[in-house]
């Protein structure tokens, strides 16, 4: 063998004359695909291209896979459309080279390769890879508001076929080891990671011809065909994301139609496609986001205590679905309700979302087995965490902490689901307040992935360290925030409820409404949201909420109404709609369109309510304020969240608009004297 090592790559030649080329980028537990990674290997690439070896093999020394992709921070130092094309044209022309090795060229895949990685991989003429349920084979970019930029939307193509092809980059979905194989993004799956070298050899020596895909997929990519699967391609995408919010999936679809993913015009379409769309503040937004989501998972760090027991009281909604998900994550849980008829149902959800998330029946039957129903409580003493999800009242959840605190291990937290209750008078007749926290998760658990991570007055640092620790093992983000009224996400909903219900009280149409926040890039529209909250729920913790806050409480003449008819929303098949299959039937809003303010109002005032947070420490600082709105509420991701979307409209003129709504609709909308605070703020 003949060693050779260039910063990250290692280049060997064995005896056959197969040059081994692994990535192992220093310092990192996962190899990325940075400017001066590629710079390196273009380095070890020139002199192949004078003098061919047998055989070229490119793989990981990293245990956790191949290449997860381009370096993410790189995109934030973009400013202009040009420095974008440049980076993404050098990078280009290293695998180009790649590719045009007069000589077999295998990538060696285990684990993940994603984005720049599988880029990389394409840019090889075959592809062997471990085919174990870690394997992830995927081109995520969209989801940061760009598109493969190294060759990516035309190898794709030109291997898989246009349908597959676009399948992965729209929806920037990862594929598993049996579809790889299957729409030959990979010709050869392997059992384990030391048939891996054997594979590839084996590929070089035989040269057999390189994947084409299907001749259906073939004709589709014909000029003349294009057009019509255009139309489709771009009606699934308009079903889901507008072109105005995200542009970068309208942007491959068109770079598709144009080039057929054929020619030098391909390539060159494509990176100056990518270096406008990182111009974008759709990909500016996205990328902050991305980069928010892992602060948050960065917190988690080790925890005090060691929890491998979670003991839930309260097995309704939340409680049964936390229980659920913490067997899911590899806990050992016991649930407790007051009747094993009211623990029932939970298990029987639990199974639900086993199967649908587990899938295979061994892992299935494991996290069945974690889960138990216990109405005595018998788990207390064992349990390192108890969460508590019983009724939303003060006195109920007093007593149970009572009874249950006395049972508990010293060291074990008591953490509470509460919306709204503060943590201060729940802790006032404990013997160990500061291991109360508030676990604040959202409706749906398998869906929302934030947690607030509540700690009062009294709250031990310690206990709020091991909670924001067990967030992150169940796979959560945890935003840490002070107890105080609604915390932050209710706290935030609550008047951008409440002005959908004083604009639908004006008589603007239900319908429009919603249509104006789904239109501004809200999931669902507010009224919609209020009745899948439930408005005897909107309507007391927004009531909670405003008394606590000192404010009058809004005058919803309207949702009084529909509350005390019973009317309570998607649970009781009426409320501001009337619900059938679980669907709001919508009037039409008969040509009604949506007053000018509409959407400022609801969006404003929500933002202000931010402000209001900022400025009183609810949540230290700006960016995990836009992190909770986005990840516990859906508020538009490619806005950048709520305070970095005031911030590109500009301080001064949201502030001018607040008080121009403020003398017309009312003192709610007076500005925070928190504002100078998001002016002087910079901008992650
Ligand atoms: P729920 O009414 O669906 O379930 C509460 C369960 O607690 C019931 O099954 C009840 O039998 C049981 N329970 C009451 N007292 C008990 C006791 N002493 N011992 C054992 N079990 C007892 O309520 P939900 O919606 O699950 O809410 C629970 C908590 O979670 C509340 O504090 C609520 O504010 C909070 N929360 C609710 C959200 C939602 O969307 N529903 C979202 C986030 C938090």
């Amino acid at each position: 063998m003949n060693n050779n090592t260039v910063g990250s790559w290692k280049s060997e030649t064995d005896s056959d004359g197969i040059v081994w080329l692994t990535l192992d980028k220093p310092g990192t537990s996962a190899n990325v695909l940075s400017s001066g990674v590629l710079i390196e290997l273009d380095g070890l690439l020139r002199p192949l291209q004078q003098s061919p070896p047998r055989g070229l093999v490119v793989t990981s020394a990293k245990k956790s896979g191949f290449i997860a992709g381009a370096d993410i921070k790189e995109f934030t130092g973009i400013t202009d459309a040009e420095s974008g094309y440049r980076l993404i044209h050098a990078g280009q022309q290293v695998l180009d080279r790649l590719e045009a090795l007069d000589c077999p060229t295998v990538a060696g895949i285990h684990g993940f390769a994603l984005g720049g990685g599988l880029e990389l991989a394409l840019a090889c003429r075959y592809r062997v890879a471990v085919g174990d349920e870690r394997l992830s084979l995927g081109l995520p970019e969209v989801l940061l508001g760009i598109h493969p930029g190294f060759g990516g939307t035309v190898r794709t193509v030109r291997i898989a076929g246009v349908r597959p092809a676009m399948e992965m980059m729209l929806t920037g979905k990862p594929v598993r080891a049996e579809k790889a194989l299957r729409i030959g993004l990979v010709d050869k799956l392997v059992p384990d990671a030391g048939q891996l070298q054997a594979a590839a050899r084996d590929f070089i020596l035989r040269r057999p011809p390189p994947h084409r895909p299907p001749f259906l997929e073939r004709v589709l990519s014909a000029g003349i065909v294009r057009p019509y699967v255009r139309r489709t391609l771009i009606a699934q995408v308009a079903a889901k994301a507008r072109r105005e919010h995200y542009p970068a999936p309208y942007a491959m679809i068109d770079l598709w139609t144009r080039f057929g993913a054929r020619g030098a015009e391909a390539f060159e379409g494509e990176a100056r496609s990518i270096a406008h769309l990182f111009t974008t503040e759709t990909s500016r937004n996205l990328v902050r986001v991305f980069l928010l989501q892992d602060r948050l998972k960065a917190m988690g760090g080790k925890s005090p205590v060691e929890i491998k027991h979670v003991h839930v009281v309260g097995a309704g909604v939340m409680g049964g679905d936390i229980a659920a998900w913490s067997a899911l994550r590899g806990f050992t849980v016991t649930l407790q309700d007051q009747s094993l008829a009211l623990v029932e149902p939970a298990l029987k959800r639990a199974r639900e979302l086993f199967e649908k998330r587990l899938r295979d029946p061994a892992k299935v039957a494991g996290a069945t087995e974690r889960l138990r129903a216990d109405i005595e409580g018998a788990g207390v003493p064992q349990a390192d965490v108890v969460i508590e999800a019983i009724f939303e009242k003060l006195e109920v959840k007093q007593s149970l902490y009572a009874r249950l605190e006395p049972r508990m291990k010293p060291t074990a937290l008591l953490a509470t689901n509460t919306s709204s209750i503060m943590l201060e008078p729940l802790a006032a007749g404990l013997s160990r307040p500061g291991q109360l926290v508030g676990l604040h998760f959202f409706n749906p658990v398998a869906q929302m992935q934030l947690i607030e991570i509540v700690h009062g007055a009294g709250t031990d640092p310690a206990a709020a360290q091991a909670a924001t620790a067990f967030a992150r093992k169940l796979d959560k983000l945890p935003v840490p925030c002070k107890s105080a009224p609604g915390f932050i996400v209710n706290r935030v909903l609550m008047p951008y409820l409440h002005e959908a219900m004083f604009l639908a009280q004006e008589g603007v149409p239900l319908a429009v409404i919603d249509k104006a926040a789904v239109d501004f890039g809200m999931p669902m529209g507010p009224i919609e949201l209020a009745d899948v909250v439930g408005l005897n729920v909107a309507s007391d913790v927004g009531e909670i909420v405003a008394r606590e806050l000192g404010r009058p409480a809004p005058d919803l003449g309207r949702l009084r109404e529909l509350v005390a008819a019973g009317k309570l929303g998607r649970k009781s098949g009426a409320g501001f709609y009337v619900w059938k299959d679980g669907k709001p039937q919508k009037p039409a809003a008969g040509g009604v369109s949506a007053p000018a303010d509409l959407i400022d109002r609801l969006i404003l005032v929500l933002v202000n309510e931010c402000v209001a947070c900022l400025r009183e420490g609810v949540v230290e600082d700006p960016d995990l304020i836009d992190a909770a709105v986005i990840f516990g509420t859906g508020f538009a991701p490619f806005r950048g969240g709520p305070l970095a979307y005031a911030r590109s409209r500009g301080v001064a003129s949201v502030v001018t608009r607040l008080q121009e709504l403020a003398s017309r609709c009312g003192a709610r909308f007076q500005p925070d004297s928190g504002w100078p605070l998001v002016a002087t703020d910079v901008k992650t």
